[in-house]
């Protein structure tokens, strides 16, 4: 499998890829890589002669600074898993940071209609500037045709689909759905970190959102948050930061429920003190 490290020597690799007719799919990642980020992958290699995997944890993202040294790192690992997807099809960039940044490590400011301030972007400041910044990088050096995320970072796919729209970027965003352990946890790069006893309680967090779309059907949004919010504070294990249904077009907080829209219900949870995200469908 091809590895690039520098995006000169695989800028012209795809050029010359392009040039034979290739439509190229991509995938961005942080690494750690797991069976979400390889349906990813597959969904890729459907759609497209090649798929483009970056391993990149940008540090612009980062709000913790605790969170980006204890952030897994797992390149050979990550490598040798692609590897038994397809060892001919799929293209490795795994940048440093001034590959990407130069010399200066630091974010464009963006708007994305509002998006940007809504749950992730409320709880994690600059968040979104660091993700916007580095996606349209990548997307600038990979020039792919199509680009997939996942519905597990549901709000970030938005955001995307959003720059993409705002900035005119000649990229297709498809979103795919949100891989689970067979036990309902999202996976998750950070799944890893868990400690057993927090890996045994974590799916809580499913089957409580689960359990919440299913009263979504008769209650109120206030309603189901209330009830959510009682669930977690008889579980001592896991703290909830924020449980919200929103809109899915603009993710702001229910207002009043109407058949005409389409609802979500967004969860983030601190397991000790690893922070988990997941996300339900509602309607
Ligand atoms: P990362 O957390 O590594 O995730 C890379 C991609 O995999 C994202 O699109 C994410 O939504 C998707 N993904 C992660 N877990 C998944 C799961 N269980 N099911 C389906 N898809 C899953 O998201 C990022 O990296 C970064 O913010 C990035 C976009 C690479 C920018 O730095």
């Amino acid at each position: 499998m091809k590895v690039f490290l520098n995006k000169i020597d695989l800028s012209h690799h795809i050029d010359a890829l392009k040039a034979e007719g290739n439509t190229i799919g991509f995938v961005p990642t942080m690494g750690a890589l797991h069976n979400g980020h390889v349906s990813l992958v597959n969904r890729g290699l459907r759609d497209n002669q090649i798929v483009v995997v970056s391993i990149f944890i940008n540090p612009t993202q980062f709000d913790n600074p605790e969170d980006l040294t204890n952030y897994p790192r797992t390149i050979d690992a990550d490598i040798e898993l692609l590897n038994t997807v397809s060892n001919s099809k799929i293209i490795v960039y795994t940048p440093s940071n001034e590959d990407i940044y130069g010399d200066q490590v630091v974010s464009e400011s963006f708007h994305f209609e509002g998006l940007e301030h809504e749950m992730e972007g409320a709880f994690r400041k600059g968040h979104f500037d660091g993700v916007g910044t580095i996606v349209k990088r990548l997307f600038e050096i990979v020039k792919p045709d199509v680009a997939y995320f996942g519905e597990k970072d549901f709000q970030q796919l938005q955001i995307i689909k959003k720059m993409v729209e705002l900035h005119q970027i000649p990229v297709k965003v498809v979103g795919c759905s949100i891989y689970r352990a067979k036990d309902g946890l999202a996976m998750s790069s950070r799944n890893a970190r868990l400690t057993a006893v927090h890996r045994d309680v974590a799916p809580f967090i499913y089957k409580t959102i689960n359990t919440a779309k299913a009263k979504f059907g008769t209650e109120s949004a206030e309603v189901v948050t209330e009830w959510v919010s009682e669930q977690f504070k008889a579980q001592s294990l896991l703290e909830l930061e924020y449980f919200v249904i929103a809109d899915v077009a603009t993710l702001k907080p229910i207002q009043i429920k109407s058949s005409n829209n389409t609802y979500r219900a967004f969860i983030a949870v601190y397991a000790g003190d690893i922070r988990l995200i997941d996300n339900i469908a509602l309607n």
